[in-house]
């Protein structure tokens, strides 16, 4: 009876996890069970880091609000885009992470087949209603051997999950509050976006989608 109940579990967590391309995944609802630690842990580093719209190099001001926590923090100004252990708003170290976004991240990582996981740096995204973000690959980080983990909390959004060139049609994706995705591998310089959100609400995040993507910036 017991080896019976292992052998359901087991299969029910692996139909929860999609790869989307080797070395990409969705874990569905892997972050729910620690919803409430992330709250908790959110509250403070926003306020000692407020989000902010950043100012891309072309002059655009960002339609998603971002802030980090960690040892880097993604940053963009009229200059470029880059990693900076300072928070331009404050003049202060960014927050640490907290021990429950770094032990996600990375048993979140080891689940997609990604051991030892060290991540130093986490984006934090707000989007609002209408807010979409352009496809992009993650390159500003100094390797690329690490994964990128990112884990999606409140309102339901449409991700693209495209390839290595531009022009390749990017997959739909509907991400649900605490589900994560992996890419790493031969996945990790894909193609990504995500289409503007509709309106919805999440007793968690009100009317948002919260995002954190975790990674080794340097
Ligand atoms: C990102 O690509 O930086 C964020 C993706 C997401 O919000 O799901
Ligand atoms: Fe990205």
């Amino acid at each position: 009876m017991m080896t019976l109940n292992l052998f359901e579990d087991t299969a029910q967590c692996q139909a929860r996890q999609e790869q989307l391309s080797p070395g990409a995944f969705v874990l569905r609802g892997f972050a729910v069970p620690d919803e409430t630690a992330i709250f908790a842990a959110l509250g403070p580093i926003l306020s000692a880091a407020p989000l902010r719209h950043l100012v891309t190099p072309g002059g655009f001001r960002m339609s998603v609000a971002m802030t980090n926590c960690g040892s880097y923090g993604w940053v963009a100004d009229r200059t470029g885009y880059r990693y900076d252990a300072i928070d331009p708003k404050s003049g202060k170290l960014w927050p640490s992470m907290p021990d429950v976004f770094l032990k996600l991240a990375q048993d979140a990582a080891a689940t997609a087949g990604f051991e030892d996981f060290k991540p130093n740096a986490c984006l934090v995204n707000r989007y609002d209603p209408g807010t979409r973000l352009s496809l992009h690959q993650d390159k500003n980080e100094r390797g690329f051997s690490a994964p990128i983990v990112s884990v999606s909390l409140g309102i339901p959004a449409v991700f693209l999950w495209g390839a290595l060139r531009r022009e390749d049609k990017p997959v739909r994706v509907q991400l649900m509050h605490g589900d994560v995705m992996v890419w790493g591998g031969p996945s990790r310089l894909h193609y990504h976006g995500v289409l503007p959100l509709k309106e919805g609400h999440h007793p968690l995040t009100g009317t948002h989608r919260i995002n954190l993507t975790f990674r080794k910036a340097v």
